[in-house]
């Protein structure tokens, strides 16, 4: 009768205690105390109070102040940022940010701007950035210009602007980036670049304004860092336009919905008289596409040919011996000899990914770029039975390689063999059948990242990993273990130079507590989205100062016996489990509370039991375990009830030993 007793006894003290504190919630999202605080969508038509004074980063988008006055931020002297993107301003007074001497940034972004006092930026003397992006400017003098010395990037994106001549007082010295993409801009005079004067190495962008003209000398001796003229009809406008100019980066692309003209070799004469280091033509279609169409790219150190249709590159293409990067994304190849990569003998790095058709490796196509160190094949459908040395053929100095996305590969020992420099291979989301016991990554031995996840590897192969004396992060998501269980024996025991490890979303059940032993200098394990328990936790025993992520996993209770690993560790991430916020689990409770600075996402590590404290943030949960009336009531009934047993039982005996003397 008794256990029974002290059944239901446990019961009514558990059950008495729980009490639920839950703090209300701000209306700013505080993102760093004191510093740094969201607002966005909150309907709000004020700087609320609750806002404290040493606010530095402001996010105050979508709220509603049609009119900006001294008084609207005097009290935040404190902000650098102010992002009032969609607020229906219209008026921004005169000394709006008086005292606010460390702003630099404010984003006015999507305001219908109607007035902008002069006086209105005369505070920020340290203005670095200032959106004006759909704001239904017209004209540049609308802008006030004291105090914009400090300028370095000025967004005028989306707006009516027909001129890019900024007034003659405009402060330009800083002035590194000028954006006025989507406007109405379609001439540019000589006046409009030297306005731009004395900013040099200036990143201008004029993307989708179709220009239609450029004043012969226009760019004279100009030097630009970045020059985007996205979307023009006629390419060749542009190219005869900035003749004489230095330009690193020219981005010359189009887009889906565009109608332009194709692109004939005689187009791109222009570009033999200025000096291009990078030019970008995505998504063009070429007239005449052959060895002349390369004739001014001799210069070129980057090309970028993404989804402009190409079948093949021509052969006979000479002189292309600066080339550094060729991207090819996206285009129509069948197989990779087609790019003629010998007539690029300089590249080092080489991008092929999301070609239109299956692509076929081929043998030894890339063989005379020796110099390559990246080469992306992502997403190109690439099946091979017996990958990669014949394939990918004497690439001493690879050192990158993505073959991510692809159809089944089949590897054999030593698969990469001829690209012994590889420092980063992915291989995710590609099935691999590795069909020997051997490692297909042996004598990789300066290899330290291996992207091998979704790759429906056979896990309980032991040496899959072996031979990679170097590598750091290794990314197993998403592949299985024989019977959701990570054994004391596995894949993992030779590369102990692991830091990282991702072995999220692997359907674990269970690790065991030797499994990581031979991982020393790990700090970041990645068991998110698996089914393990609490107990699986031993299995860090020896590690310290890891960041441990076991969000979306099975923990329910967490054993004391386990919580003094975790405290060893440096942030932890436990949300999205079935977390016990019972008595039974009041020592995980407590410790949780102690440690909370170490735990990120608390927003979501929330209780799943007892029903009134389900959806409840741990955080929030006040429990408390001790002893109730109630419970004391029980606890004296259920003493005096032992007491009588005893004093029975002593009877009973003491009965029995007189009857037998
Ligand atoms: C603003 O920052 C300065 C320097 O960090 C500090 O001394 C001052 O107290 C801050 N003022 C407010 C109102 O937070
Ligand atoms: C704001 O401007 C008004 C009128 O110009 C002035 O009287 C007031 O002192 C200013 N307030 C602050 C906080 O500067
Ligand atoms: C914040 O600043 C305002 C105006 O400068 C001042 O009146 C107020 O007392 C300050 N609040 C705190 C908490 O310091
Ligand atoms: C030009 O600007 C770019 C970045 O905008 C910078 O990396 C480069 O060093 C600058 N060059 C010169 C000559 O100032
Ligand atoms: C380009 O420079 C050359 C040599 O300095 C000069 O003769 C020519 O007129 C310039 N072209 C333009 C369009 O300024
Ligand atoms: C490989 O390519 C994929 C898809 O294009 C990309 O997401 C991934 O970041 C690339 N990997 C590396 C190491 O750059
Ligand atoms: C594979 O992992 C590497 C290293 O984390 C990462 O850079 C790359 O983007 C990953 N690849 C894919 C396809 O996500
Ligand atoms: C893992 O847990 C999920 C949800 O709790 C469940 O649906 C799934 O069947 C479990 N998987 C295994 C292998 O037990
Ligand atoms: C915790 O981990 C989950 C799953 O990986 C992730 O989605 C979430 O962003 C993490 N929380 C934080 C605060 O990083």
């Amino acid at each position: 009768m008794a256990p029974n007793v002290s059944c239901l006894l446990l019961a009514v003290l558990f059950s008495a205690g729980c009490k639920v504190i839950t703090s209300s919630d701000q209306m700013c999202a505080e993102k760093e105390a004191n510093k740094v605080y969201n607002c966005e969508y909150l309907g709000l038509r004020e700087i609320p109070d609750t806002l404290p004074n040493t606010t530095e980063v402001l996010e105050f988008s979508f709220n509603f102040l049609p009119t900006i006055q001294n008084t609207t931020f005097s009290r935040l002297i404190n902000l650098t940022f102010l992002d009032l993107t969609r607020c229906q301003i219209n008026w921004l007074h005169e000394d709006t940010f008086q005292s606010h001497h460390q702003l630099s940034t404010i984003v006015l972004t999507g305001n219908p701007l109607i007035f902008m006092a002069e006086t209105s930026l005369n505070g920020p003397k340290s203005l670095k950035h200032l959106f004006l992006t759909q704001t239904g400017i017209s004209d540049l003098e609308f802008i006030p210009v004291h105090n914009l010395e400090n300028l370095e990037s000025l967004h005028l994106g989306s707006n009516h602007i027909t001129s890019i001549k900024l007034p003659t007082n405009f402060p330009t010295q800083n002035l590194k980036i000028l954006d006025f993409q989507n406007n109405a801009i379609h001439y540019l005079t000589r006046k409009d670049i030297d306005s731009l004067k004395p900013a040099t190495n200036l990143s201008l962008n004029l993307n989708g304004n179709d220009i239609k003209g450029i004043e012969s000398g226009a760019f004279h001796s100009k030097i630009f860092q970045n020059l985007n003229f996205g979307g023009t009809f006629d390419v060749s406008v542009i190219l005869k336009g900035l003749q004489n100019s230095t330009i690193q980066s020219l981005w010359l692309g189009t887009f889906e919905d565009y109608e332009d003209q194709d692109i004939s070799s005689a187009m791109l004469q222009g570009l033999c008289e200025m000096s291009v280091e990078s030019i970008n033509l995505q998504k063009h279609h070429f007239s005449d596409f052959s060895s002349t169409t390369f004739q001014c790219f001799t210069q070129l150190q980057e090309l970028d040919l993404t989804a402009t249709h190409l079948k093949a590159l021509p052969s006979g293409i000479k002189g292309m011996n600066s080339l550094k990067k060729l991207v090819l994304n996206v285009n129509n190849f069948d197989q990779l000899c087609q790019i003629n990569a010998a007539s690029f003998p300089s590249l080092t790095h080489l991008y092929i990914k999301g070609n239109m058709k299956k692509l076929d490796l081929g043998a030894g196509c890339l063989e005379r770029l020796e110099n390559l160190q990246k080469l992306d094949l992502s997403h190109n459908d690439i099946e091979a039975s017996d990958c990669c040395n014949l394939q990918l053929k004497n690439l001493p100095h690879l050192q990158c390689l993505n073959l991510s996305y692809n159809e089944p590969l089949g590897l054999q020992s030593q698969a990469f063999k001829e690209s012994p420099q590889l420092e980063v291979l992915d291989l995710a989301f590609t099935h691999l059948h590795v069909n020997v016991p051997q490692s297909p990554f042996q004598n990789l031995h300066l290899l330290q990242v291996l992207n091998l996840s979704h790759c429906l590897l056979d896990t309980s192969n032991q040496r899959l990993l072996a031979g990679l004396p170097d590598l750091r992060h290794l990314n197993l998501r998403g592949n299985r273990f024989q019977d959701g269980s990570i054994p004391k024996t596995n894949l993992l025991q030779t590369v102990g130079s692991l830091e990282i490890l991702i072995l999220a979303s692997c359907d674990l059940l269970s690790i065991d507590q030797q499994a990581f032993h031979s991982l020393e200098k790990i700090h970041l394990v990645d068991l998110s989205h698996n089914n393990l328990t609490g107990d699986s936790i031993a299995a860090l025993s020896h590690l310290k100062g890891i960041y441990l992520n076991l969000a979306a996993n099975n923990i329910h209770i967490v054993s004391p016996y386990v919580l003094p690993i975790l405290s060893q560790q440096s942030t932890i991430n436990l949300s999205h489990n079935p977390l016990d916020c019972t008595c039974s689990n009041i020592r995980f409770l407590t410790w949780f509370k102690e440690n909370i600075h170490k735990l990120e996402g608390l927003e979501e590590t929330v209780c799943a039991n007892p029903p009134p404290l389900k959806g409840v943030k741990l955080s929030d949960v006040k429990l408390s375990c001790g002893i109730t009336a109630v419970g004391i009531f029980f606890l004296i009934v259920f003493l005096f009830l032992l007491i009588i047993l005893f004093t029975f039982l002593v009877k009973y005996l003491l009965r029995w030993k007189y009857q037998h003397f």
